[in-house]
């Protein structure tokens, strides 16, 4: 059982006025909110508390400095079916007001959290004053579960604390391809920092059958491997970390796939003077900008249908066209491998999501940090403060 914490089902809610810290930061330009995909993944936990006639209360922040959740309400409504409230105050009298006179079937949205200090300053004032606004906590934010913030950890000290749906689902999920994988299991791992990712690397070589690594991160590989890498981005003081992580790949019998093929360039803005080449080929003045299709190709043999794969981090600068091609053909041979696939949040859900291929993979993770944290093995906060299965509550 790869989730031991009580979720809403375990609980009677009939009701209740229950406090969810929900996923509302999503990404908003001039008060328009294209990507919907964290709000969608909310939307089963808030149908089955209005089917338990419960009142609700969201709870969540923004990361960008100063950003209301405003614009969140009505898209979110339009989305659920329902009107929602939103008061313009986090933890002040206008919401101590609101949240008082809320009655079942209704929704409240409090403004960011992260308005209030106490939110990220986990204080514990703060934290009970969120909590005097409910009777039952429900934690269905999976991409903020890293942090221990008032909102994640603070209230459950006062209240019975449970997951939501979309929560259950992504620790299951994201836990059950790590833990009881079909197999093969490959991982194919991008991004641009080995330093960040060496916990999630380890972590990973001990649980896939084969490890495949693309972006800037595989250059400091290919330079630990004596090979050539020109002006590219990569970082000297983690060579002996990406030789630890070869080696321990080679004692675990496990298969670790680096880029064989390059695409260069000796400008990455301006985008001149591209070439697809041999790793060995790189030129002193050249900039590896993306994976060749020859690396790509590794995966043909490497996934299997019948098996899975986890997929976190682009492996070109997918941002610039000309080098999300390796990005692109990565994501087609996953989807075309008939693998079950798990793709991480963060830039791996943005890129799969605005080439509009998000519904074509098993499971796309509605978290970044969260996401890194859970598949490099470590506890997350924001669970480890819920309920357990058993009544049990880590604090
Ligand atoms: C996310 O988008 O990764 C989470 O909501 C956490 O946001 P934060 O990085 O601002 O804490």
């Amino acid at each position: 059982m790869s989730f031991d914490k009580k979720t809403i089902r375990d609980i009677d809610l009939r009701g209740k006025t229950v406090l969810v810290r929900a996923m509302l930061n999503v990404p908003i330009e001039n008060g328009r909110i294209d990507d919907t995909m964290r709000l969608k993944a909310a939307l089963p936990t808030l149908k089955y508390l209005l089917e338990q006639d419960t009142a609700i209360i969201l709870l969540s922040h923004h990361s960008r400095e100063g950003q209301s959740l405003a614009p969140v309400a009505p898209l979110l409504s339009e989305l659920l079916g329902k009107p929602i409230k939103f008061v313009a105050d986090c933890a002040g009298e206008a919401a101590g007001a609101a949240a008082a006179s809320i009655k079942p079937g209704e929704i409240l949205m409090l403004e960011n959290l992260r308005f209030d200090p106490g939110e990220e300053a986990n204080d514990d004032a703060f934290a009970r004053r969120l909590a005097s606004y409910g009777q039952v906590y429900v934690n269905d934010d999976f991409t903020t579960c890293h942090r221990s913030h008032a909102s994640l950890v603070g209230i459950p000290k006062y209240l019975p604390a449970v997951a939501g749906l979309a929560l259950e689902k992504e620790v299951t999920t994201i836990t059950d391809a790590l833990e009881n994988p079909k197999r093969p299991l490959v991982a194919v791992a991008g991004g641009a920092k080995i330093s960040t990712k060496v916990p999630i690397l380890s972590f990973l070589l001990q649980k896939v059958d084969v490890l495949f690594i693309g972006g800037a991160m595989a250059n400091t590989f290919l330079a630990a491997g004596g090979l050539p890498i020109g002006k590219s981005l990569n970082e000297p003081d983690q060579i002996e970390a990406a030789k630890q992580i070869m080696a321990s790949a080679a004692s675990q019998g496990k298969t670790l796939l680096l880029p064989v093929d390059a695409v260069v360039t000796t400008d990455v803005e301006m985008a001149i003077d591209i070439r697809t080449i041999a790793v060995q080929d790189v030129g002193e003045a050249d900039i590896i900008a993306d994976i060749g299709p020859a690396s790509a190709g590794q995966l043909d043999t490497a996934i299997r249908p019948e098996g899975t794969v986890i997929w976190n981090g682009p492996v070109g600068i997918a941002e610039h066209p000309a080098f999300a091609h390796g990005t692109e053909a990565v994501a087609e041979k996953i989807i075309s491998s008939g693998a079950y696939s798990v793709i991480g949040g963060g830039d791996t859900a943005d890129y799969v999501n605005n080439a509009g291929l998000g519904s074509r993979f098993g499971f796309v993770s509605t978290g970044g940090g969260a996401s890194l944290e859970l598949m490099s093995g470590n506890k997350l906060p924001g669970i480890e403060a819920l309920q357990g299965k058993d009544g049990s509550m880590v604090q």
